[in-house]
């Protein structure tokens, strides 16, 4: 009967602690005691958290330590002394409750910062409309509430049906083309909230890598706004998704004395009056920038 010994230890230390698994009546005194009660002895969000990018390398033989769950809802030692009493320990719902995911996530990065962004900290926009700690779907990206381009289309309603409607526009949500392609959704309010490509160029060219240049010949307009002067990002009723219903109009918003005189003037020859004339492209084909001719025509 060599094992007595052991039960008789195993007996004292229960009456000494009670059983782990249970709500403990009065609280363990002593400090090495303390893990004994944890946060997944009262909550199922525990369990399911040993999955979750925040417990990422932190999990201990399956189990998700305290310490973790306190990194965003605080210490909960009061909590628990008073039996899981909710008022002593932070719940974090509420637009106040994305002051905690701050804490971590306030690091400006570039043209990110999640305290100064068009979505950072309004009740109508926080962390937690995009995001969900524990009802994310099984396996979400980023803890998306729900996928990126489905999630933005609940409010810009009219950014999605305008890829959706118009008959000339990139195909959003297949090919590898969301909205967070070309915007990011914690980017600085203006231009900031468009991504760029790694070199720092407009995002368009990750893509069009043949409207890149250097060009021999740069058309002034490219270098001087860039591809929205001409297109439309979100899809247009207009062939190329142009801004303007026919080519003309276009150029002629700088390359004419009536309308814009930012542009050069075309030479006299060119007679408008003439459809010849009309469709400027099917001489200037080079229109994004050429390497052989100043006039753009190839
Ligand atoms: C990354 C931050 C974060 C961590 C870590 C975290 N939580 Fe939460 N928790 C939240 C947020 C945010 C809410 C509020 C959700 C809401 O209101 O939409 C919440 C809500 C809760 C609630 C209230 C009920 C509910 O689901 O809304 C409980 C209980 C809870 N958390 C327990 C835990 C436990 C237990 C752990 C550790 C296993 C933990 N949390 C870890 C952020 C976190
Ligand atoms: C002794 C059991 C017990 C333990 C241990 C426990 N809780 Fe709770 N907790 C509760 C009870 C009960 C509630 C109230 C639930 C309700 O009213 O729906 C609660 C509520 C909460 C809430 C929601 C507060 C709100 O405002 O709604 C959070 C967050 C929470 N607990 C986090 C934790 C964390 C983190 C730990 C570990 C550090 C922990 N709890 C440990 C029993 C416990
Ligand atoms: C204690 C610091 C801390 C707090 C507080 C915190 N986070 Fe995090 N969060 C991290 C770390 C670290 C990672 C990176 C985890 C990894 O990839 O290993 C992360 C990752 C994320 C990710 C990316 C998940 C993925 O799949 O890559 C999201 C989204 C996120 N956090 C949102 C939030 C939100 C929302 C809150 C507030 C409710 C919050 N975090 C609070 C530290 C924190
Ligand atoms: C409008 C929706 C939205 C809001 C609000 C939002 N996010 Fe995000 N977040 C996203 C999307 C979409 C991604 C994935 C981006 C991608 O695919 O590159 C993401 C990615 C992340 C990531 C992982 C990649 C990274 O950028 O570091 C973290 C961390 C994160 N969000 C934290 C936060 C925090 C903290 C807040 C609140 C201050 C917040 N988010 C508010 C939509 C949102
Ligand atoms: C091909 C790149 C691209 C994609 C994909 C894209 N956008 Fe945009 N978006 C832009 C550009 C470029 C601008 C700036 C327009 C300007 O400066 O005239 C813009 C502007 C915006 C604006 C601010 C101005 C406005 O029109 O209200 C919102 C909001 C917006 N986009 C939402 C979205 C949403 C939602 C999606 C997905 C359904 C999306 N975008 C997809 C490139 C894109
Ligand atoms: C919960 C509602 C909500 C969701 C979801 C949401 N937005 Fe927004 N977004 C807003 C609000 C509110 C503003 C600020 C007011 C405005 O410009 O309409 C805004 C502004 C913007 C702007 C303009 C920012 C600026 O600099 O002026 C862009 C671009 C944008 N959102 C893109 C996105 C993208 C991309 C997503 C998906 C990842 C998304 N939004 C998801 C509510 C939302
Ligand atoms: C993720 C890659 C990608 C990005 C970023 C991108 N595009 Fe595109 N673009 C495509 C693809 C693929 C097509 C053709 C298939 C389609 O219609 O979706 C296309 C088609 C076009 C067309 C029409 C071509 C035709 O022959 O009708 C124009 C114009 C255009 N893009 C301009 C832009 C502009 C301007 C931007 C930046 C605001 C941009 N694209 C960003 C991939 C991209
Ligand atoms: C000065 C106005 C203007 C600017 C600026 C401009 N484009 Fe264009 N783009 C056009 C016109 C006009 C066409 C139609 C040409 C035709 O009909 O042959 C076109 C056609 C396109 C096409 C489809 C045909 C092709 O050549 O592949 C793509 C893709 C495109 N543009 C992308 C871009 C991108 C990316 C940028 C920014 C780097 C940009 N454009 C800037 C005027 C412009
Ligand atoms: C946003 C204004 C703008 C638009 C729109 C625009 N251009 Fe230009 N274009 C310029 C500027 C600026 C220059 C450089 C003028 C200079 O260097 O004197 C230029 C240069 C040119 C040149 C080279 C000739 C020269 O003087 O260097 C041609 C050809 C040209 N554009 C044709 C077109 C055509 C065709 C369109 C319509 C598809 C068009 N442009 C639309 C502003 C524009
Ligand atoms: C039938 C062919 C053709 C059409 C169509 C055409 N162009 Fe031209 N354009 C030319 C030629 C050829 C030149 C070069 C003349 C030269 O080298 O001296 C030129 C020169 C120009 C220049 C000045 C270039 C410079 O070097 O100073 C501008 C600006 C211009 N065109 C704009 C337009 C616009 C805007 C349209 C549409 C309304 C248009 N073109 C339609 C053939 C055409």
């Amino acid at each position: 009967m060599t094992m007595r010994p052991y039960v008789y230890v195993g007996a004292v230390l229960l009456l000494l602690f009670g059983l782990p698994s249970g709500i403990v009546a009065s609280p363990p005194e002593s400090a090495d005691a303390q893990p004994t009660v944890s946060c997944s002895d009262c909550h199922e969000q525990a369990a399911a958290f040993t999955g979750n990018p925040h417990a990422r390398g932190k999990v201990e033989n399956g189990q998700v330590p305290n310490a973790v769950c306190e990194s965003c809802h605080g210490s909960g030692a009061a909590h628990i002394e008073a039996g899981g009493d909710k008022t002593m320990i932070q719940g974090l719902a509420g637009a106040k409750g994305a002051d905690a995911c701050l804490t971590c996530h306030a690091r400006p990065d570039g043209k990110t910062t999640h305290r100064g962004s068009a979505h950072a900290n309004t009740d109508e926009v926080n962390c937690k409309t995009c995001h969900a700690i524990h009802t994310a779907p099984r396996g979400a990206d980023k803890l998306l509430v729900k996928p990126a381009t489905e999630l933005c289309a609940t409010c810009h309603l009219g950014a999605a049906a305008s890829f959706r409607d118009k008959p000339y526009a990139h195909r959003i949500g297949r090919g590898g083309m969301e909205c967070s392609t070309c915007h990011n959704p914690h980017g600085r309010v203006g231009k900031d909230n468009l991504r760029e490509t790694r070199a720092g160029e407009v995002i368009c060219l990750s893509c069009h890598t043949d409207k890149r240049g250097p060009f021999a010949f740069e058309h002034g307009a490219q270098s001087q706004g860039d591809c929205t002067t001409c297109h439309e990002p979100h899809g247009s009723n207009n062939p190329k998704q142009l801004k303007r219903a026919r080519v003309m109009e276009l150029c002629s918003e700088c390359h004419s004395p009536t309308g814009g005189t930012y542009g050069s003037q075309p030479p006299s020859f060119h007679n408008t009056g003439f459809a010849r004339y009309q469709n400027c492209t099917s001489c200037h084909t080079a229109v994004h920038g050429s390497n052989r001719s100043p006039a753009l025509l190839k």
